[in-house]
């Protein structure tokens, strides 16, 4: 049996493949191009993917052996899961073990733009102390204000819940909801009430370019923007309009779209808007656990066992 790991990832996981498989890393902190990536997936039974690795029909008509494809990432935007299913490869996500960590980072990414502490750390760093300032680096405070939470999946809910405690009213949109704990509303109705909006839905075609310029046209002038989802959920050019006619207090963004964003960028022209690359789930203990479960999920597939988070498991009787 051999197993593809696209990206140099931890010792512990590729052991735990090795006493299943054959196992060949792309031992690269950069992701293979295309064709590599088509070449590299070629033999191979399973892979342990990124949400860098566009899994399509086209690569997996391009190997026809593979039966598994195990994403660390909760996210699987990168992967068409019909297309999966039509061929019989199982694909697998790794949600749970992540909530708490990316709740908590945005969490720390609106209270870091409300509270300006990157462009405060930055003037610190540059010399630019010089005394103690009254009124300097102003922040805002997030206790009475509203939180506009779209999205009220595992993240969504647990950032409303960690924010109600900090004393934020909190309303959310999410018609596969049905939650009283927090007040619901449309879309519509959340832009135009929050002070703070926070995005939380996975990419999907309804979703892709949600945050468009009548969105953010319909935002309050000096809401925050905070998005640790996915980049495509706003349309970026729309989001450079905006900041441009001076809408918008503050922007917290792990995701963009394109992503990584390049470094001449207009978005980082913008002191009111922090942006980071994309590490929400970053913590230690957490990233070990995501790599373990799509490891575990792999290996259950490719041992005719039961995957603990397969996204099309009617393909499992047939793998
Ligand atoms: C990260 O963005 C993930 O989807 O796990």
């Amino acid at each position: 049996m051999r197993v593809v790991v696209t990206r140099r990832i931890d010792s512990d996981t590729i052991n735990m493949l090795k006493e299943h498989a054959d196992v060949t890393t792309w031992d690269s902190d950069l992701p293979p191009s295309r064709e590599e990536l088509i070449r590299l997936l070629g033999d191979a039974d399973g892979a342990l993917t990124l949400l860098t690795d566009r899994i399509d029909a086209e690569l997996l008509d391009a190997t026809p052996g593979l039966r598994a494809v195990s994403n660390l990432a909760v996210g699987y935007d990168n992967i068409d899961v019909e297309a999966c299913t039509k061929r019989l490869v199982a694909a697998c996500t790794t949600p749970d073990v992540l909530t708490r960590t990316t709740a908590e980072f945005t969490v720390a990414l609106m209270f870091a733009v409300a509270r300006q502490i990157v462009p405060a750390a930055i003037a610190a760093r540059e010399g630019e102390w010089l005394t103690w300032y009254p009124f300097r680096f102003l922040g805002r405070d997030l206790e009475g204000a509203t939180l506009g939470v779209v999205g009220l999946g595992r993240i969504g809910a647990t950032v409303a819940t960690l924010m109600q405690g900090f004393g934020m009213r909190v309303i959310y949109a999410d018609e596969r909801s049905e939650s009283t704990e927090f007040e619901s509303a449309t879309v519509t109705d959340l832009l135009r009430r929050a002070d703070v909006v926070t995005l939380h839905v996975p990419l999907t075609p309804e979703t892709r370019l949600m945050i468009d310029d009548e969105a953010l046209a319909s935002m309050k002038p000096d809401a925050l923007l905070i998005n640790t989802a996915r980049g495509g959920v706003i349309d970026t050019d729309a989001l450079v309009r905006a900041l441009e006619r001076g809408r918008l207090g503050g922007v917290g963004l792990d995701v963009t779209d394109p992503e990584p964003l390049p470094v001449d960028h207009p978005l980082y022209g913008y002191e009111r808007v922090t942006i980071v690359p994309h590490i929400a789930s970053a913590t230690s203990v957490t990233r070990h656990r995501m790599s373990s479960l799509a490891a575990q999920n792999l290996i259950a597939v490719l041992t005719g066992g039961d995957p603990p988070h397969c996204l099309n498991p009617e393909v499992l009787a047939n793998a």
